[in-house]
């Protein structure tokens, strides 16, 4: 499970968090929504140890991100899989070594073990038939969906997708969202997804949190925050919706 408290955080003086406290169930998604720039990918980034807290904790698996340092703090990251907001591929490495790259890296699993693993994930992906070739020779889609199984791959406990389907056409949004789902549905693992595609993405999720002003404004399931009538989630919801 996934626990902040009272989280505090600023940058040179410029408060982004002003008082964060969210629970996460194990196994459970949840959606991080709330405008540009208020804080979302830091947050998850204070999730992952990579911020630590100017105040206040995260606590991950009853282990606190904020505290763990060098070998340990790596290997609490090698339960977590990351699909970053703008992460990409490693362009010098083809589909299938890029996804062998966690294994290859945190792992003493054989090259035959990682070549059956890396396989599957691929096929899980539909990237069937494509593993040999370069991030510069496939489709934003499809780099995506590279990346998503070079995250599940290691099997996480704790995923985190920052904007999974931004710069995507919606069918192909949607088929990302839906491979998010049976990911999940697969692996059981507690996720967080920051998305600015309220309506397909609260329908695969258990609980939505809106970030704004450096607080959680809103928490619920989808449908209560959905007919939230409060008026910030109400442009926020209202607004995403058209
Ligand atoms: N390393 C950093 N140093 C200084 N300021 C930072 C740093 N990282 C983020 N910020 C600031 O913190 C605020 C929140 O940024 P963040 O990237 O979390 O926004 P966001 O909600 O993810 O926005 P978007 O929807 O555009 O991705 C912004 O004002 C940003 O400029
Ligand atoms: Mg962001």
């Amino acid at each position: 499970m996934i626990k902040i408290e009272h989280l505090y955080k600023s940058f040179d003086g410029n408060e982004v968090f002003r008082e964060i406290s969210l629970e996460i169930t194990k196994g459970h998604v949840l959606a991080l929504i709330g405008r540009s720039g208020c804080g979302k990918s830091v947050l998850l980034k204070h999730v992952a140890g990579l911020i630590k807290p100017e105040k206040g904790r995260v606590v991950v698996n009853g282990k606190d991100m904020g505290i763990a340092k060098g070998k340990a703090l790596a290997a609490l990251r090698d339960r977590f899989g990351f699909l970053f907001q703008g992460g990409a591929l490693f362009d010098s490495m083809n589909v299938f070594e890029n996804v062998a790259f966690p294994l290859n890296e945190k792992t003493r699993l054989s090259h035959k073990v990682i070549q059956e693993r890396v396989l599957k994930e691929l096929e899980n992906v539909g990237l069937s038939g494509s593993e040999y070739k370069y991030p510069s020779q496939i489709s934003g889609g499809m780099v995506k969906r590279a990346a998503l199984a070079r995250a599940l791959v290691g099997d996480p406990e704790i995923m985190l997708f920052d904007e999974p389907t931004t710069g995507l056409d919606p069918v192909t949004g949607h088929a990302i969202i839906e491979l998010i789902d049976s990911c999940h549905r697969r692996l059981h693992f507690t996720g967080i997804i920051v998305t600015h595609e309220i309506t397909k993405v609260f329908s695969i999720v258990d609980r939505v949190a809106m970030l704004h002003e450096g607080v959680i404004w809103a928490e619920g399931t989808p449908s209560e925050v959905f007919s939230s009538k409060d008026p910030v989630v109400r442009a926020f919801v209202g607004e995403e919706e058209e």
